[in-house]
């Protein structure tokens, strides 16, 4: 459903004449050496307190790195990474991972009756989003899925819809939410 849709809007881009921002995934690719040990090449992430950035839509990432450049976000690492980036590199790199796609599969013997009711309209039954403004959190290790759950929970990390969501959630309801994410089964591919 979301490739239909950035389908739709890379197609009206193009029809539009020059894109909303310009950016070069190649270019983007050796920004990424940066990233690797981290993420991934791919953006499959390397270690559990980072996650999966392969396959995110391009605006999610170029909005998280802002955020983290501005300050409006904040991280040990990625304030140090996002402060030495200009914005242009930062829409290559993002244009970069979001030229892979995510795909996913639940684990065998899960039901998909099992998934968070309250998630799976924005992020999916398998953590593959639907909204185009959603993350994907399939495969997202535990940790991370509960820290930026946690951080919406008190107010560290904003965001209109997710903060109010967070608001309202139990530890338990953010461990069962985070457990059923994080068992999926995620693939981050590339065609070239
Ligand atoms: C030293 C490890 C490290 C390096 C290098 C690194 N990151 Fe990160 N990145 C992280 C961690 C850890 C987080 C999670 C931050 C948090 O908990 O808020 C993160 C978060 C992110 C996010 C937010 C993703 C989301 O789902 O919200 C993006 C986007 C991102 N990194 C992109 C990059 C890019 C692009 C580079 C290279 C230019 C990079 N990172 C380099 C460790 C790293
Ligand atoms: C109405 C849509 C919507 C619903 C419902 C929703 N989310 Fe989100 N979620 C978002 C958006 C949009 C973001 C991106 C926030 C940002 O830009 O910082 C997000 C971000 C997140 C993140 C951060 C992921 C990352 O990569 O950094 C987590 C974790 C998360 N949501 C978990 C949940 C869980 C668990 C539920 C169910 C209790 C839920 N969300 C329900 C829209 C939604």
């Amino acid at each position: 459903m979301r490739l239909a849709a950035i389908t739709i809007l890379g197609g009206l881009m193009l029809a539009g004449g020059t894109p909303a921002f310009a950016d070069d995934p190649v270019e983007g690719q050796k920004v990424a050496r940066m990233c690797q040990t981290c993420h991934g090449i791919d953006g499959l992430a390397r270690m559990p307190i980072a996650p999966n950035i392969g396959g995110e839509p391009k605006e999610y990432l170029e909005a998280q790195l802002m955020a983290f450049k501005t300050g409006a976000r904040e991280h040990e690492m990625m304030t140090v990474v996002a402060s030495t980036l200009s914005a242009q590199q930062i829409s290559d790199v993002a244009a970069w991972y979001a030229s892979h796609t995510a795909s996913a599969s639940l684990p065998a013997g899960t039901s998909e009756d099992e998934a968070p009711s309250e998630c799976v309209s924005c992020h999916g039954i398998d953590g593959i989003s639907i909204a185009l403004n959603a993350p994907n959190l399939a495969g997202e290790a535990n940790t991370y899925i509960v820290t930026q759950l946690r951080a919406f929970r008190i107010g560290t990390r904003k965001h209109e819809i997710m903060s109010e969501i967070a608001a309202k959630l139990s530890d338990e309801q953010i461990r069962q939410f985070a457990d059923w994410y994080s068992k999926v089964n995620l693939q981050i591919t590339r065609e070239e």
